[in-house]
């Protein structure tokens, strides 16, 4: 319940700093009312999100809170960096404490790290540019700039640990089989259980629902740009009213189709990301 309601009064207040502060400067991700999750693998973890309140007063807490909306308005906030109408929050969602939907608390304690794709270890900043380079298929914010430092700042406060707090688990994303995909299959399930929100053509309608392909999505470097990848979110967080409710096959089978569909292009300019 205490989960909830510190969610709750957070996301009002992005709503309320969106609809009071905001007007004018374009599109703003209000995000919607998501809770409960039902489905087999919305297992919620006794963890809670810290308090908002806990966020200090100066250029501390400042930094924390434009973390906090560039993580959910990305295009509003970093718009020289993202190349999309993607924000962080859409993949990684409900602000980054969703367990295994690529949830970033306790992150901070993990980096640097070894990273396959790039072949060396990186720090945080490096696996954040990654994902502007790649998922918001944009240009990498410098590592000791404004942006980085809020996004770092944001998720150092969402790890900060606390004596009261249950260890966070979740890391990732869920595990399915390796399954043959039907793309076929998918079209049907994309009609029946996706199309309504993201649109027939895949275009959502950002930024309160995301695109899927076409030039406003994430580029084809990009993580999720892969089947089972896809799969593995979508099982887990998709329809997002009723998540759960897709069979593993029915996952592999709509992200197989979303994969026939055009998307932008990596720029091999930012391999090293
Ligand atoms: C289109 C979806 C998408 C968007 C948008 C996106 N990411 Fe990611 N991100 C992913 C996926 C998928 C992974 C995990 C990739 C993997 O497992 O290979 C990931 C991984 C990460 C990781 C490493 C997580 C870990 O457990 O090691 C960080 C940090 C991260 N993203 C930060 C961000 C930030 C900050 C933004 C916004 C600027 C962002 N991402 C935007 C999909 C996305
Ligand atoms: C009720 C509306 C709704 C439905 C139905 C829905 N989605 Fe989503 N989808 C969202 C929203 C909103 C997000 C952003 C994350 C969030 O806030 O939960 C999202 C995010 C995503 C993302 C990651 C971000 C991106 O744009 O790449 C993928 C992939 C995705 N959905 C796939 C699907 C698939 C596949 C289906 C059908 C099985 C589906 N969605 C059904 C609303 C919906």
């Amino acid at each position: 319940m205490k989960l909830r309601s510190h969610l709750a009064f957070w996301f009002s207040l992005a709503v309320i700093y969106a609809l009071a502060v905001l007007p004018g400067l374009g599109s703003i991700h209000i995000p919607l009312p998501k809770f409960p999750r039902p489905g087999k693998h919305a297992t919620w973890s006794a963890w809670q999100a810290p308090n908002p309140n806990t966020i200090p007063a100066g250029p501390t807490g400042d930094s924390i809170r434009y973390g906090i909306q560039l993580f959910n308005s990305t295009p509003v906030y970093a718009p020289q960096y993202t190349g999309n109408k993607l924000a962080c929050s859409d993949c990684h969602i409900e602000g980054g404490i969703v367990p295994y939907a690529s949830p970033m608390v306790g992150l901070p304690a993990l980096f640097p790290m070894y990273s396959k794709r790039a072949g060396h270890v990186v720090s945080i900043e490096e696996r954040i540019q990654e994902c502007f380079t790649r998922s918001e298929n944009g240009t990498p914010p410098p590592e000791k700039g404004g942006e980085m430092n809020a996004l770092v700042a944001y998720i150092q406060w969402l790890s900060q640990p606390e004596p009261a707090r249950q260890p966070f688990t979740g890391r990732g994303l869920i595990d399915l089989p390796a399954l043959q995909p039907n793309p076929k299959h998918g079209a049907r399930v994309y009609a029946e259980q996706c199309a309504n929100c993201h649109g027939k053509e895949g275009s959502g309608h950002p930024p309160l629902i995301p695109p899927l392909w076409g030039p406003d999505s994430f580029n084809d470097g990009a993580g999720i740009n892969d089947i089972s990848k896809m799969a593995r979110f979508v099982q887990h967080t998709m329809p997002q009213t009723c998540p759960g409710i897709l069979s593993p096959q029915a996952a592999y089978d709509v992200s197989a189709y979303i994969h026939t569909k055009p998307r932008p292009k990596f720029n091999p300019a930012y391999k090293k990301y």
